[in-house]
């Protein structure tokens, strides 16, 4: 189990329980905006059996990647490291080329991982597949700090969650696994688990206590080890931020896991464009608020010595995600400032806005009536 190896190379691992929330983007520009920063960055492409990190970073897939490796033992995992456009930042492609990896073995898996963590790098970043299958569970794990993105919207909200359930369990399941009648337990109760059933990790760790006090407490020291950070991504008001604290509310009771927030990303046309013309957008729409919150994750990695500690200072900021909440406020000015400035808005546009923030406040009612629901 790994219980903090990031002391000298940080492994960041980036997973969302939904697809299509924005892991791969953040991968890609998190990594270019590190490595601006002068850091040793090496992005991985995880996402077996729906590669395409290299579309992010504007570059083409030629080189041998995962597949390769894991199809032939003659393939050295080194051999996979191909240079970048961009200065400091390496790459490793997934199995664009060689496919149908999806679901790898368990062996394959330790040896790919034990080979990340060989690397050297200041940072490397993976970017993992969607849902909470094990493979993106057990590659997440690789850290005790990965992050995790969502949206504001109910399903992606409602898979981060569940990301982080399944999450809690297996590590539960791992750290566990040579005490024969803890094991046995909590194989049963992730067997048992229902639609509509709702086991909680406080209850689980209620029960351990009273199978073995001394182990009860021991996992509750191992759930503290876990600190898993949100990134909320493709944001449309800084009220986004309120589902997401719900969101950690329920995570902190039901889980036993203290979540962090390392920073807000707003929905922005600069990063389809810069898509469109194959580049980054921290490179090529380097002035827009995408990348601007992205560079503002980088600089919080970067400026916190002792990462994934975060660089708080706590006589201003209550946590990181009043931090969040207040850096998402400058944000929202600044882009309802310009818009406004660049062009007269007429009547239908302001109907049209106040139409989208109708839908957008009944989302937000729903996915925090859901999130009431779940809790036990
Ligand atoms: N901040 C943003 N602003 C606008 N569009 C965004 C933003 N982030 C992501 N998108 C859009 O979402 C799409 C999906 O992004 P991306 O491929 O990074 O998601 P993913 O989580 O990696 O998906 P998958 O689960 O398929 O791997 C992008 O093609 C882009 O159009
Ligand atoms: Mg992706």
């Amino acid at each position: 189990m790994v219980i903090n190896e990031n002391v000298t190379r940080k492994i960041i691992p980036i997973a969302g329980g939904k697809g299509g929330v924005g892991k791969t983007l953040i991968a890609a520009n998190l990594a270019m905006e590190l490595a601006r920063n002068g850091k040793d960055t090496i992005v991985i492409d995880l996402d077996l059996g729906g590669s395409n990190l290299h579309t992010c970073l504007g570059m083409k897939n030629t080189g041998m990647g995962i597949g390769n490796f894991l199809s032939s033992r003659e393939v050295m995992f080194q051999d996979l490291i191909q240079s970048t456009p961009y200065k400091n930042l390496r790459f490793i492609a997934g199995d664009v080329l060689v496919s149908g990896l999806a679901n790898i073995q368990f062996s394959q898996k330790k040896r790919l991982l034990g080979n990340i963590l060989k690397l050297k790098a200041d940072y490397i970043l993976l970017d993992l597949g969607s849902g909470s299958n094990f493979n993106a569970i057990d590659f997440f794990l690789i850290s005790n700090s990965g992050f995790l993105v969502t949206t504001a919207q109910t399903t992606s909200v409602l898979n981060a969650y569940g990301f982080l359930k399944n999450l809690a369990f297996r590590f539960l399941i791992r750290a566990f696994n040579k005490h024969e009648e803890i094991s046995k337990y909590l194989r049963k109760v992730i067997k048992e688990r229902k639609p509509g059933s709702f086991v909680t990790i406080t209850e689980v760790v209620k029960k351990l206590r009273a199978i073995d006090l001394e182990n009860g407490k021991k996992a509750e020291k191992y759930m503290s080890i876990l600190k898993p950070k949100l990134i909320i991504n493709m944001a449309e008001s800084p009220d986004d931020l309120l589902v997401i604290e719900k969101l950690r509310d329920l995570i902190q009771s039901s889980l036993v896991l203290d979540v962090e927030c390392m920073g807000l990303i707003y929905s922005d046309d600069a990063v389809t464009k810069s898509l469109s013309n194959h580049q980054p957008f921290t490179v090529r729409e380097g002035e827009s608020i995408a990348a601007k919150d992205i560079e503002r994750i980088a600089l919080k990695i970067v400026q916190s010595g002792r990462f994934p500690d975060m660089p708080l200072d706590l006589n201003y900021y209550k946590d990181t995600f009043e931090l969040t909440q207040i850096e998402a406020k400058n944000d929202y000015e600044e882009i309802t400032s310009l818009s406004k400035s660049e062009d007269e808005i007429n009547i239908g546009d302001l109907l049209s806005i106040i139409s989208t923030q109708k839908k957008q406040i009944n989302e937000l009612k729903g996915t925090l009536r859901m999130l009431t629901m779940n809790r036990p």
